[in-house]
């Protein structure tokens, strides 16, 4: 048993497993001075320190009294969109950008995702898992508890279970609780360059199935935009991963208006990601398909662009959004979700508690995973943080400082800083 008491606000989310769209995502169902009581791996009572059910304590209960200190409780945050598999950085990329170079010019001349892809190919099956080791600590020092996690950086058959395997091991070696996507259509390889059928033909007929056929992902995505794959392509590769069993995810509408959104829509993708350049019949179309839109505005802060997607069109229209860090060495080389909360309500001017429903219980939304995952109710897995804050705006107000002091997973504290302070 663990308990958790006088924490100044908990942050519950309560409202089930189902997406929170317009108004829903300002509700955050706070209790003011609240106390969990976790039991293994699941929540069993939270509300009000005064009301605690009465119980003897037990020699082999863990307690955290807040008692004093400034402590706020959120469900762990929910990354449902990162890229954390590869062999390197690209700090030259960065700095080209810096001195005025576009994303697309870098990869036009062999850069971009092309570039990572050298790299993986080059490293072993151990330094991924050892690079990937260490970021995976990170999330959960900044208080995330679960992500999504693509391959496409391998871009063939070998390279991409390379990926996926090494998420596998993962999975068993890291805190961290992981949903893997196979993005194996991320862009054309160096080799089919001349044969993009080829490369299409080869990601439906034989690199899908075989993912499937290990089990080795949950969803599959592609990246839908000039330059990477088209509409009639991503549909193709969709279509073949939808019958192979796995979820569906869209990288759409990032770089130019071309159509990946609708195409997320048409499918019943679970989510849609990006979507910097859409238009109001694009936000329609998410409308009535159900499918959650996937707000990446770490990519648009350090590509430097100045167009932020339209984050209150989509929560007035009733479309539920989710926000991620999109974590990867290219477009979004974060893994905090506490900044991607500043940059979406000073930019996209989401309020906190729109960009905190996003980031926890939108995002489970976005991985088919809110029966267990992003609240802190009754009944479902204890993943929560404590931030060293009195009022939970703080958190994207205080902006760059990691605030997480105690991250709780499935039950068990995995990170105290409490003790240190
Ligand atoms: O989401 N847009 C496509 N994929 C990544 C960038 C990947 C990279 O540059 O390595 C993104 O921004
Ligand atoms: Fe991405």
């Amino acid at each position: 048993m663990l308990l958790v008491k006088n924490i100044g606000q908990v942050l519950t989310l309560r409202g089930g497993s189902a997406p929170r769209r317009g108004s829903e995502m300002r509700e955050l169902g706070i209790i003011e001075n609240g106390a969990i009581l976790i039991r293994a791996e699941r929540i069993e009572w939270v509300g009000p320190t005064k009301d605690l059910p009465v119980r003897m304590p037990d020699e082999r209960d863990e307690v955290i009294d807040g008692v004093g200190l400034e402590l706020t409780a959120f469900p762990g945050f929910v990354d449902s969109h990162t890229h954390p598999i590869f062999a390197g950085t690209r700090a030259d990329e960065f700095d080209l950008r810096c001195q005025g170079k576009s994303y697309q010019e870098i990869a036009a001349a062999g850069g971009g995702i092309r570039a990572s892809v050298r790299q993986l190919r080059a490293a072993t099956p151990e330094q991924l898992v050892s690079r990937a080791e260490k970021n995976f600590y990170r999330f959960l020092r900044h208080g995330t508890t679960t992500i999504e996690a693509k391959s496409g950086y391998g871009l063939s058959m070998e390279d991409e279970l390379k990926i996926l395997r090494a998420i596998a091991a993962l999975k068993t070696r890291s805190r961290l609780e992981i949903f893997p996507t196979f993005l194996g259509a991320h862009d054309i390889p160096d080799e089919f360059r001349g044969a993009r059928g080829e490369y299409i033909r080869k990601l439906v007929e034989e690199m899908i199935p075989a993912v499937a056929r290990e089990g080795l992902a949950h969803f599959c995505d592609v990246f839908c935009d000039t330059g990477y794959f088209t509409v009639e392509e991503a549909r193709a590769v969709l279509q073949a991963a939808r019958e192979a069993g796995l979820g569906l995810r869209v990288h759409a509408d990032q770089l130019s208006h071309s159509g990946g959104t609708r195409l997320a829509a048409e499918l019943k993708a679970l989510s849609a990601d990006h979507l910097e350049k859409i238009d109001a019949e694009d936000i329609r179309a998410l409308q009535s398909a159900g499918t959650v839109a996937t707000l990446l505005p770490g990519s648009v802060f350090q590509l430097g662009l100045p167009e932020y997607p339209p984050a209150r069109a989509l929560i007035d229209a009733g479309v539920p959004v989710a926000l991620a860090t999109d974590f990867n060495p290219g477009s979004s080389y974060t893994l905090n979700m506490q900044i991607i909360l500043s940059i979406a309500c000073s930019r996209m001017k989401m309020t906190p508690a729109e960009a905190i429903t996003a980031a926890t219980i939108n995002g489970a939304c976005a991985l088919g995973a809110a029966d267990r995952l992003g609240s802190i109710e009754e009944g479902k897995q204890a993943d929560i943080v404590l931030m060293d804050v009195g009022d939970y705006r703080e958190v994207p107000y205080f902006f760059g400082v990691n605030h997480c002091v105690v991250t709780i997973k499935k039950g068990n504290i995995v990170i105290n800083r409490l003790e240190a302070a």
